[in-house]
């Protein structure tokens, strides 16, 4: 999520109902009443190692992290990809990523008794062929430990020095991870932090030793910010030709985005990050919608069910954190202190990865803050020698078992999916879908495989 909608957000009332027992379906199960001896997960749910990754050992703010091993490898282990998740904000834990969207368990509420919390598998979960990793980025957001707010970052060069440290000192806990392919992914406002991460680590992979690299394969951005100037600028035509917006209300928003537009040409950080906060709000006050991040919903995603889960000490014990923090879904101060970075754009750097690595760019359909056409517009403004071949080439149409999932265009290094029945999180909308985006563009199978002779005789026939 991107922090500045949550005011936005009417909060849900969840009301608690502790059970003693837990329940006689197996594969849910009840929050226990408290801090006695049962334990609010059973061992399958468990992560399959959980805690803190040094990020600084002198001052001890340390990025908290939950991982998920391959459920069903198609490879030795040691040979399995790795994908990490940031979510976004900036400050939102990426334990939304991993118990509301494409983690192997989900919080919900019970469907058959009143309404206590309990875990479901989630079928669609992206740790069935991969390994998956999740960090509280950056320090200071979720239960990671940020010593003092000074060292909550407040750029992504620094964002990404924080990361490259917690991400080898994952590695060095296991031997058998040394040689795994890593894929960096993530949402919203992650449409920075995977090119500052996936950047980084190539710059400082070319200063290294091969066996101090880390093996980085590709990076994938679900309805990401990445070159906010750009996406700031396709609000109020996006909203006008889906029938949202009338004529005059997209003049109104269009100003608005100019001053956003313009205050960030002079650099103006702080009040260019206001001036696209305004232009969100316009938007919201137009349409009146539940939810600019899916203009479908008639409510708000309920998201809060995991700040509801995790706020229970017997959860924070199982997974390892630090009990004396008080969980939040997204963090003031580190909102607070990324303000200034909000309009920063990092093309240069998904530009750079595109040349040295492989990137996917997925967008929900119904999302309204970055969606399709706010990720389109800025693509075609790339500085890489393939972005011609890209936008010429086809746009296919993605099936998944005989049903429409999609559209996927990809040439070269890049691919771009556009997810049909999804908003903004696109994994708890659509998560088979996501499953099956997420597997074929890792292992290029698919539309994501190699162009086969089919495609080139397919576009002979089209120019006949
Ligand atoms: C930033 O923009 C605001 C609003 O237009 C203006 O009042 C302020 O002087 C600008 N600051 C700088 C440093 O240019
Ligand atoms: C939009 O803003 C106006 C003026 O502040 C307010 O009266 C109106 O209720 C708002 N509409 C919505 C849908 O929020
Ligand atoms: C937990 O966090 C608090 C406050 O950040 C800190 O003082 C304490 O040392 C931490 N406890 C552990 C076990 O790390
Ligand atoms: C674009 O595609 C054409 C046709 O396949 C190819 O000849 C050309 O080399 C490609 N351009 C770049 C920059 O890769």
């Amino acid at each position: 999520m991107e922090q500045s909608t949550r005011s936005n957000s009417p909060n849900l009332v969840v009301v608690f109902f502790f059970f003693l027992s837990f329940c006689n379906i197996p594969t849910l199960l009840s929050l226990p009443s408290s801090s006695s001896s049962t334990s609010a997960f059973p061992n399958e749910a468990l992560p399959t190692k959980s805690g803190y990754l040094p990020v600084n050992p002198t001052t001890g703010s340390a990025i908290f992290y939950t991982f998920y091993e391959a459920q069903e490898p198609i490879s030795t282990l040691s040979q399995t990809p790795l994908l990490i998740w940031l979510q976004g904000g900036p400050g939102c834990s990426s334990m939304t990523g991993n118990f509301f969207e494409l983690g192997p368990w989900r919080v919900n509420f019970h469907k058959a008794k009143s309404d206590p919390l309990v875990l479901e598998p989630n079928s669609g979960s992206w740790n069935r062929l991969f390994g998956l990793l999740f960090l509280d980025n950056p320090i200071g957001t979720g239960f990671s430990i940020a010593s003092t707010p000074q060292e909550i970052p407040r750029d992504q060069y620094t964002v990404a020095t924080h990361l490259f440290a917690a991400i080898t000192s994952f590695i060095e806990l296991d031997p058998s991870f040394k040689f795994r392919p890593i894929y960096i992914t993530g949402e919203s406002y992650a449409g920075k932090y995977v090119p500052a991460i996936g950047y980084y680590i190539l710059k400082k992979n070319a200063d290294l030793a091969v066996s101090e690299q880390v093996n980085l394969a590709g990076v994938a951005i679900g309805n990401g910010l990445t070159d906010p100037i750009t996406q700031v600028a396709t609000h109020a035509v996006n909203a006008y030709f889906s029938g949202l917006i009338n004529e005059r209300q997209k003049s109104e928003l269009e100003k608005a985005q100019w001053e956003a537009v313009g205050l960030t040409k002079s650099k103006n950080w702080s009040e260019a990050t206001n001036a696209r906060n305004k232009v969100l709000h316009l938007l919201q006050n137009m349409t009146g919608l539940a939810t600019l991040y899916d203009f479908t919903r008639k409510v708000p995603y309920n998201s809060d069910l995991v700040t509801d889960f995790l706020q229970n000490n017997e959860v924070k014990k199982v997974l390892g954190a630090n009990e004396s923090i008080v969980f939040e879904e997204c963090s003031d101060a580190v909102g607070d202190a990324l303000h200034d970075d909000v309009m920063k754009s990092v093309k240069y750097m998904v530009e750079f990865l595109v040349k040295k690595s492989k990137v996917l760019l997925y967008q929900g359909h119904f999302d309204l803050r970055d969606g399709v056409v706010s990720t389109e517009t800025w693509v075609k403004t790339m500085d890489w020698e393939g972005v011609g071949n890209f936008s010429m080439a086809g746009r296919k149409v993605w099936k998944i078992n005989k049903a429409l999932a999609g559209f996927v265009q990809k040439w070269g290094s890049l691919s771009q999916v556009v997810v049909l029945g999804a908003g903004h999180l696109v994994p708890t909308d659509q998560s088979l879908s996501s499953q099956a985006m997420i597997e074929d563009w890792v292992l290029e199978r698919g539309l994501f495989g190699h162009p086969q002779e089919e495609d080139l005789s397919s576009n002979f026939q089209g120019a006949l």
